[in-house]
């Protein structure tokens, strides 16, 4: 008993020196919190509640009037905890003066920004960093972009969103890592890791947020801002674990979202916010709520008005408004009231200030505001490399019959097709709000690095509006000028380089779509260029699956480039000259119709999953169940073969399996070696899979390897209707393989 002791206080130590948040959240900084909260008013506390968005401006940083001169009151009375959108040094430094000099207190501002996949330098959008199955990249590409973000002032990042997406018509997909909640939980917690660095008060590591907490991504009908209604099973098992994973990796905030979630909005919902992550997961951090999201109860007709939907939302546990005024409006009238309790708005203060201490905000306000590192940081050399090698790895090779790719260094009279292929700001992708149009490089401009053997035509325009954030991109679906002149190139050429997809102004937040084709002229495009030459290559550059059926019936071979960021054209070129291999993976399934949405892979069995004679079996009559492309699914220019599975009990509920991969293909190559699990009988029924384990490794030519993964109870057990874990003996299958519908199978017995 005693040596059991020692060991457990040894680790403790161990674990405490290697975790500096744990180190720093403890007793010095939370003495500093006591004592200045014992001498804040309390309009000073429900000011550290008040998140207002950025109001420098065009008349300076003393704005005269409006709007923008009540916050800057407010700033000055300290009534302000937090701004977000202050995108550079100058504006951050003079806020910042005007809250530590000006307010009575002093206390400094932490300024968030969605810093979604970098700040000027981008990397792909999260979904394609996702099919990368790289975490040491992924988390190196959250570091780049802390390190630029941080440079400009920023100390607070809302991402990673850890929200699972199933349905491709949401717009937000582009900016999760897809559908399974295991990758999803892995790459969550290396984003954070990338933020926040290993020493937070570090000048250029920043606070995370994971969002949106939670069941954003089960939108019905995968339309934005819809409700949500899950079951007990998919809320623990799915949506839940990426948003603990990021938890345990020390993730210092969280957001909550807009949605309704069975019933009750989850900006109201103290289930969620106080008995699962404050209570359940001891949670320390700060919640804030997504913007406007508490005013927005009212319209969800679950708050009556603004200061009941401030009481709901700080009762229920969200420690931060963003942007509802509501709590600056009714918190004092409401604790003097006795509605809110002062310890309640106690709690709350104490979490930010306790993480705006960790960031060393008391010990230099200044600490992320020097204009000359911010010069020299955007558009580091080393935050390009990074993010070319992120985007190399992102990209997925659909298909490749005929071995068309990679195309020979030596290859003349290849024709380039289509308005993207020039374009060097759809590339970027959604949710980039500091970065500059026009910076991507094009897969033209990655092209010519390999020299001038290509001729490129445009065909029809594809935007016909002004690009912008904050509006719909209209898409040209009638003027067919162009389209003739790139017929023309495509039959007198050998190859032909189609770049096709959708705009990145298509995708993220309020784009959500009913069609999941090559929006406008395209698909017309893809298929008159096929009448005059087969030979095409279609790069196709999205931010969600697309159902591109017809051009897998007929296009020999098919690139998934995502928006890949500044590096594109670039990481394009590289791969389709076969100087990178490509190895990424897909983290959402295609689908072959719109109409089969939501499609995943981790689905239950159905009483009669067939398939039968008759039509009394779940399926389709005019589609079948299948997706075009599977979870998991990716090719290489190598070729992968799984051998000698086996399964080994190796402790109490604990499972060793291994597999034999050998590359018998002519090049080295990356793969991603999965395994999945199905719990065949339980008392919770289980998905017919479940990725539990990957590896990616290298292979030479004619190299093989072991794989060996490790089955621990956190693999083989579940979540049960009541949010218990637990382990259940009996029958397991294990299938090892490329993807989530290829690969080797055994059964195993727990025992
Ligand atoms: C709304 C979005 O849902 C959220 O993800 C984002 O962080 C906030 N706006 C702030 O921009």
């Amino acid at each position: 008993m005693k040596q059991l002791k020692i060991v457990a206080v040894a680790v403790l130590f161990a674990f405490m020196a290697c975790n500096p948040i744990v180190e720093k959240s403890g007793n010095e900084i939370d003495q500093k919190v006591e004592n200045l909260l014992s001498q804040m008013t309390i309009e000073e506390k429900v000011g550290q509640m008040n998140q207002y968005n950025g109001f420098y401006d065009a008349t300076g940083p003393a704005p005269s009037e409006g709007d923008a001169k009540n916050k800057y009151g407010h700033l000055k009375k300290g009534w302000v905890g937090s701004v977000l959108n202050v995108k550079n040094v100058k504006e951050v430094r003079e806020m910042q003066r005007v809250a530590v000099e000006e307010s009575r207190l002093g206390i400094p501002l932490i300024f968030g920004l969605d810093v979604i996949h970098g700040q000027k330098t981008l990397a792909p959008i999260p979904l394609g960093e996702s099919a990368s199955w790289d975490l040491e990249a992924i988390e190196k590409s959250a570091r780049i972009s802390a390190i630029e973000a941080t440079a400009t002032g920023q100390n607070w990042t809302f991402a990673p969103m850890v929200d699972i997406t199933r349905d491709a018509r949401w717009g937000r997909v582009m900016e999760g890592a897809g559908e399974d909640p295991y990758l999803g939980a892995k790459i969550g917690a290396a984003r954070v890791k990338g933020f926040q660095g290993d020493d937070l008060s570090a000048d250029n590591t920043m606070a995370a947020c994971a969002k949106h907490f939670t069941g954003y991504g089960f939108a019905e009908a995968g339309r934005d801002y819809n409700t949500v209604d899950v079951g007990t099973s998919t809320l623990y098992n799915v949506i839940l674990p990426p948003f603990e994973a990021a938890a345990n990796a020390g993730v210092r905030t969280f957001m909550n979202s807009f949605n309704v979630l069975n019933g009750i909005p989850a900006t109201g919902s103290r289930f969620l916010q106080r008995d699962i992550l404050k209570g359940k997961w001891n949670f320390e951090g700060f919640v804030v709520s997504d913007w406007g999201s508490v005013a927005e109860m009212i319209t969800h007709g679950y708050a009556a008005d603004l200061k009941q939907a401030a009481e709901m939302a700080v009762n229920a546990g969200v420690d931060m408004d963003m942007e509802s005024y509501a709590y600056v409006k009714y918190l004092v009238e409401l604790v003097n009231e006795g509605k809110v309790s002062e310890d309640k708005i106690d709690d709350a203060v104490r979490r930010i200030l306790r993480v705006k201490f960790e960031l060393g905000l008391f010990d230099d306000p200044y600490k992320y505001c020097n204009e000359e590192r911010e010069k020299k940081l955007l558009y580091h050399e080393a935050h390009m490399n990074g993010a070319l090698d992120v985007a190399k790895k992102s990209i997925v090779l659909l298909k490749n019959e005929t071995n068309l790719l990679p195309l020979k260094k030596s290859q003349k009279n290849i024709a380039v097709i289509g308005a993207l292929a020039s374009d060097k700001t759809s590339p970027l992708g959604s949710w980039r709000v500091s970065s500059d149009d026009n910076t991507a490089i094009s897969v033209i401009e990655g092209l010519e690095a390999y020299g001038k053997n290509f001729k490129y035509a445009k065909g029809p325009e594809f935007v016909t509006s002004e690009v912008s954030f904050y509006e719909n991109v209209e898409i040209n679906a009638t003027d067919r000028s162009g389209m003739k002149e790139a017929i023309a190139l495509a039959k007198k050429s050998e190859i032909v380089i189609m770049v096709l997809g959708e705009h990145g102004c298509q995708t993220g937040e309020g784009r959500s779509r009913v069609n999941l084709d090559l929006p406008g002229l395209q698909q017309e495009l893809l298929e008159e260029v096929y009448k005059v030459n087969k030979n095409i290559v279609l790069v196709l550059m999205n931010g969600r699956p697309l159902a591109i059926t017809w051009a897998d019936e007929h296009i020999p071979a098919i690139v998934e480039a995502w928006h890949l960021g500044t590096q594109s054209g670039n990481a394009i070129a590289q791969v389709l000259y076969g100087d990178y291999n490509p190895s990424g993976k897909l983290t959402m399934t295609f689908p072959r119709h719109v109409g089969q949405c939501p499609i995943y892979y981790n689905h239950y069995s159905t009483g009669r999953p067939g398939p039968s004679t008759g039509v009394f079996w779940s399926h389709y009559t005019d589609e079948s169940n299948d997706p075009l492309y599977p979870f998991g699914y990716g090719l290489s220019y190598a070729n992968f073969e799984y051998s000698d599975l086996q399964v080994n009990s190796t402790g109490e509920n604990e499972v060793t399996v291994s597999v034999e991969i050998t590359n018998t293909g002519k090049v080295g190559g990356e793969e991603v070696a999965q395994l999945y699990l199905h719990d065949k009988v339980a008392s919770v029924a289980r998905p017919v899979k479940e990725l539990k384990g990957f590896e990616k490794l290298y292979l030479k030519q004619s190299e093989s390897k072991q794989v060996k993964f490790i089955l621990t109870s956190k693999e083989l057990g579940f979540f049960n209707n009541d949010g218990e874990f637990i382990v259940e003996p009996g029958e397991f299958e294990v299938m090892v393989g490329p993807n989530s519908v290829e690969g080797l199978s055994e059964q195993f017995e727990l025992k």
